[in-house]
């Protein structure tokens, strides 16, 4: 069975990926991670993500750069935004996701594009939503609670603009896949959240 998670920045697609994935017994993929590490080789490059030439010679991160808690930061967050625009970062990356999503006995994986690009065949599509200032709002506290001393109006608009960059690049924008089940999050606490995505994912083999 593959399960695809897609939804916006600090919907809860993460958490919720997670959780069905060991409610599932199910290997998971945040791909997100994927184009955080590019952002992030960009960096230690000295290059430009706005450059295609530049985003695809970090594409060719070494496997250990995907544990650094630094991809965790909203720096590293708005450099993977700007790399994902690029058609050939996005067919570099395919390959290794796609592979993820067929392994025997079925993976779940949360993104952007899963139910549309990666695994469109996927059994069971989620589209994660909630209000861009609920989603600073829980960014807000992640960070703070990290140490970081970022403000909330900083963290909204950051999001607002990695939303339009997702929402509005070319090839495959952020958007919820045909037969996707729509959970809005916004009101919903994290077990509620959880709770209302395996009644949608049990639903569907009922
Ligand atoms: O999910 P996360 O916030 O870690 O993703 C970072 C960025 O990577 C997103 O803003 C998006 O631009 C990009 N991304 C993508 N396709 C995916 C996963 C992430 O374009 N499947």
């Amino acid at each position: 069975m593959i399960i695809a998670v897609d939804g916006p920045t600090a919907s809860g697609k993460g958490t919720i990926a997670k959780a069905l994935a060991a409610h599932f017994g199910l290997p998971h993929l945040d791909t997100g991670l994927l184009y955080r590490a590019v952002g992030r080789q960009v960096q230690l490059n000295g290059g430009n993500p706005d450059d295609p030439a530049d985003a695809l010679a970090a594409c060719g991160f070494a496997d250990s750069l995907l544990d650094d808690e630094v991809l965790r930061s909203e720096e590293v967050g708005g450099f993977a935004s700007r790399v994902s625009v690029h058609p050939p970062v996005r067919r570099a990356l395919y390959e290794r996701q796609r592979a993820f999503a067929l392994q025997e006995g079925g993976a779940v994986l949360d993104g952007r594009d899963i139910g549309t690009v990666i695994a469109p065949e996927a059994e069971v599509k989620l589209f994660i939503t909630a209000s861009v200032a609920e989603r600073a709002r829980r960014r807000w506290l992640e960070m703070t609670g990290r140490g970081s001393d970022v403000t909330l109006v900083a963290i909204e608009a950051d999001i607002a603009a990695r939303d339009a960059r997702d929402m509005g690049r070319a090839d495959a924008p952020l958007i919820a896949a045909p037969g996707a089940v729509l959970l809005e999050t916004t009101t919903l606490g994290r077990d509620e959240a959880i709770a209302a995505a395996l009644a949608a994912v049990s639903a569907h083999f009922r």
